[in-house]
């Protein structure tokens, strides 16, 4: 397809290029061998219920954390729950959470409604074709590198919040119950990304309600949604579904697929395969937080797989700052032993980063470090 308005090149749809048949795959996709998934790795990338522990190093997978306890009367419980998000935070920067709030039928029609969109005809899709001034509509890659190597996947990409730039003529009007279950999915979502917000304000020693405003308040902060598409690949030890990096946002709030795993997270020099809980939201740390925390709390590395069998579908929901606010370290986190590691800055500023060069490990917020 030749939607190459603003990018460097004609862009390829891969679920087109997936669903042509070939059995190999375009040079342009073949990661260097460093960054090729491990053999462990590539076979994990399986429907989810059929993998078996050998799959996974020690049968190791991110905490899973029940909230059920958190507004209850059990103050013993209640601390437990938040004792075990702040160990999370610190030691893994991602975990599932159960009992989040969400309704888990509002939680399958949004996979599947997104599901039935990428099935929808190619020129259907393309109406929605998107450049990289704002990245809104459907996408294929992520940079604007010329010559870059690229990912084999394709999204769908929106605004939710402020209300300012929720634009639903951006957003697919097929399958006509689309528009609707966003509305109501990031209804929900935003509410547990709250909640989520408030238990790591609370973790950190400051006001319940600090983070929230640092973030603009409920009604200015940014929200996104980015819905991937990783179609099955013919040669899935040679790529990557998504390279590795860390999210530039506050928070990310993933809806995985329902079968097919593929998130893997970094753990030093290993690579974690998430196994997704039934009903359960996958979270994680952006950058944002690393900032606001001063380093407290880290974003972590994750990148996705695909296979050979099965195409995925997830659906990220990223729960930013309003772009225009300065975001820095907590003035309370900030001691003469632990200065301010970060310079401040907007997170339009920060994210330009990522938009140009695509994804890069954590290279940008380690850049960012104060040289003191
Ligand atoms: C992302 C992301 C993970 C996944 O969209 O930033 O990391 O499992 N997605 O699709
Ligand atoms: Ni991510």
């Amino acid at each position: 397809m030749m939607a190459s308005e603003g990018w460097p090149e004609p862009v390829i749809r891969v679920q087109a290029l997936a669903e042509s048949g070939i059995s190999s795959i375009p040079q342009h996709f073949i990661k260097p061998k460093s960054q090729r998934p491990t053999k462990t790795n590539s076979f994990t990338s399986q429907t989810f219920h059929h993998v078996h522990d050998e799959n996974n190093k020690n049968n190791i997978n991110i905490p899973v954390i029940d909230l059920q306890h958190l507004y209850g009367e059990d103050e013993k419980l209640r601390e437990e729950t938040l004792k075990r998000v702040s160990e999370a935070c610190r030691e893994w920067g991602f975990f599932q959470v159960l009992n989040h709030g969400v309704s888990h039928d509002l939680m399958k029609r949004a996979r599947e409604v997104w599901r039935e969109f990428f099935e929808l005809p190619l020129e259907v899709k393309e109406e929605y074709a998107n450049s990289p001034t704002t990245y809104e509509g459907y996408g294929s890659r992520l940079g604007v590198k010329k010559g870059a190597i690229l990912d084999w996947s394709d999204y769908f990409f929106l605004h939710y919040m402020p209300c300012s730039l929720r634009d639903q003529t951006k957003w697919p009007s097929l399958p006509t119950s689309l528009r609707n279950v966003i509305n109501e999915y990031g209804e929900e979502v935003v509410k547990l990304g709250g909640r989520v917000l408030e238990l790591l304000s609370i973790n950190l020693g400051l006001n319940d309600d600090f983070l929230l405003n640092a973030f603009g308040g409920e009604n200015d902060l940014g929200g996104c949604l980015r819905v991937n598409f990783y179609p099955k690949c013919p040669q899935p030890d040679l790529t990557l579904g998504l390279s590795s990096h860390s999210d530039p946002g506050g928070l990310t709030i993933l809806l995985p697929d329902d079968y097919v795993s593929g998130l893997q997270v970094r753990r030093g020099e290993d690579w974690i395969t998430v196994k997704p809980v039934p009903n359960a939201f996958i979270i994680n740390i952006g950058d944002q937080i690393q900032v606001l925390s001063n380093a407290i709390y880290k974003s972590i590395e994750h990148r996705v797989i695909v296979n050979s069998n099965k195409d995925r579908v997830s659906l990220a929901f990223f729960y930013n700052p309003r772009s225009d606010l300065l975001i820095q370290p907590a003035k309370e986190l900030i001691t003469k032993d632990r200065p301010a590691l970060y310079p401040p800055m907007t997170f339009d500023e920060y994210r330009l980063y990522i938009r140009t060069k695509g994804p890069c490990g954590k290279a940008q917020v380690e850049s960012l470090v104060s040289q003191k």
